[in-house]
């Protein structure tokens, strides 16, 4: 079967860009910034991007374009009985889209929730009690809740409409309305936040390091947790995005501007968040980081919160804010959805196409449950292990395996330097991917079994 191949060189660097650029740029890398010292966690960050990261995100290019295949193919190719291991990520990415779905339909109603002013003042007990409708028990799941439910279909529909045209006329034409529209986004929203009055407070709270945190293991630990995730890599998708590239494309230099195209824009939404959230704190007269929570809520429940007491037009700003989450989440679903559809295509010999229509069926059915009334519930235990342990344990077997099992160290920094402008440095990517980074990753998927038996 002829594998399709980008229409573009753009193209290509758009989608890894895309795939990248993602919820986690948005949210979860200013308040884990945050949390990890502030302008000191910015050292193991910038360490982590260069040991672990990059290195990863040139050998699975070099693995997708070399052997040509997703993740179980070009396994297979490089040795039969090593397949298994590819199939892997695709069990991960498959799961992963059951609820990174669900977390776009909440963004689609709050965008929607944004102009119509929807959440009242009450943002925490409308998110969690009118929004989601949370129970008290854990099960029974209390039934699908509509307003989740509605959002959650557009949200599949949308993918589905991308992805039944195929990678170039689908994916790549997405990428390329979907990433100059999020810069544009992105800009309007950081300029507003960091012109807030109090912004500056807020801005001194991220970047006023916290050197004692350096001497903290799991600040380390969370530096590579990001990037990795950040990256999008240990997960198949830049080697399933990279088997679609042309035999002459430059590897190395499309591995660097994906990861610093992702840097900064982690940087932009940074800037843009904390902004506000100083603006916050002076408006209400408490201290930073009583404003500054974590995870989910600062989306859904702090970013309302803030936009209530905007100056002015607040709802517009909510709904580019939400706007940008959607767009940032779509372009990362699609890659996780092609992960599986191209795996099983490749896999069964069926078109890509139907691969696409049956990924939509069987995925569309499982994201359900996450949108139950006690969704949330389910979806924080199972983010919880596929961040633990799902993306650090393969991203473990993939240099163990390359390194230290297949040896392909060297023909695969061969293979990219073929191709290449510039050569790669063998002795960095030994010492820093090869050595480092498996004794670190080691050390966190321990360090997070202990916590979690404990
Ligand atoms: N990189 C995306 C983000 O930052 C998440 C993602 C991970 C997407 C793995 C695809 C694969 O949100
Ligand atoms: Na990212």
């Amino acid at each position: 079967m002829q594998r399709e191949t980008w229409a573009t060189r753009t193209g290509f660097v758009l989608a890894a860009v895309g795939s990248a650029i993602g919820l986690g740029n948005i949210w979860r890398f200013p308040y884990v910034t945050y949390e990890n010292g502030g302008g000191a966690f910015l050292l193991p960050y910038l360490i982590a991007l260069f040991t672990a990261g990059i290195p990863l995100l040139i050998f699975e290019f070099a693995i997708g374009h070399k052997y040509r295949g997703s993740a179980p193919l070009a396994l297979r190719r490089i040795s039969e009985k090593w397949e298994w291991l590819g199939w892997w990520p695709v069990l991960v990415s498959f799961v992963i889209t059951l609820y990174y779905t669900v977390v776009i339909a909440w963004a689609v109603s709050y965008a929607w929730f944004a102009l119509t002013q929807a959440w009242g003042a009450d943002t925490k007990g409308f998110f969690f009690g009118s929004y989601l409708g949370l129970p008290d028990t854990f099960w029974p799941t209390g039934g699908l809740q509509p307003s989740v439910a509605i959002a959650l279909i557009l949200v599949w529909i949308a993918s589905f409409l991308i992805m039944v045209r195929g990678v170039s006329e689908g994916i790549e034409r997405a990428n390329k309305i979907f990433m100059p529209l999020l810069l544009v986004l992105m800009l309007i929203i950081t300029l507003r936040g960091i012109t807030l009055p109090g912004a500056v407070e807020g801005l001194n709270h991220l970047f006023t390091p916290d050197w004692s945190k350096l001497f903290d293991g799991k600040v380390w630990l969370a530096a590579y947790g990001q990037i990795f995730f950040s990256l999008s890599v240990g997960l198949g998708v830049m080697i399933t995005y990279a088997s679609y590239l042309p035999k002459k494309a430059d590897l190395t230099n499309n591995a660097f501007i994906t990861a610093l195209a992702n840097s900064g824009f982690s940087l932009l939404a940074a800037l843009g968040v904390f902004g506000a959230i100083g603006f916050m704190a002076q408006a209400q007269g408490v201290p930073v980081n009583e404003v500054a929570a974590g995870g989910v809520g600062l989306a859904f429940i702090v970013f309302p919160q803030i936009l209530n007491s905007f100056p002015a037009l607040g709802g517009l700003f909510g709904f580019l804010f939400f706007v940008a989450l959607v767009v940032a989440g779509m372009s990362s679903l699609i890659s996780l959805v092609n992960v599986v559809a191209q795996s099983v295509a490749d896999k069964f010999g069926i078109s890509y196409k139907q691969a696409v229509i049956g990924v939509h069926v069987v995925a569309f059915l499982g994201s359900l449950l996450f949108a139950t009334k006690a969704g949330l519930i389910y979806l924080d235990i199972v983010d919880h292990f596929i961040n633990n342990y799902g993306i650090a344990l393969i991203g473990l077997a993939e240099v163990v395996a390359v390194f230290w099992i297949w040896k392909i160290f060297g023909p695969l920094a061969d293979h990219a330097d073929s191709v290449s402008d510039f050569r790669v440095s063998r002795p960095w990517l030994l010492l820093s991917a090869g050595i480092l980074t498996p004794i670190l990753l080691t050390v966190m998927a321990w360090k997070a079994l202990a916590a979690d038996l404990a």
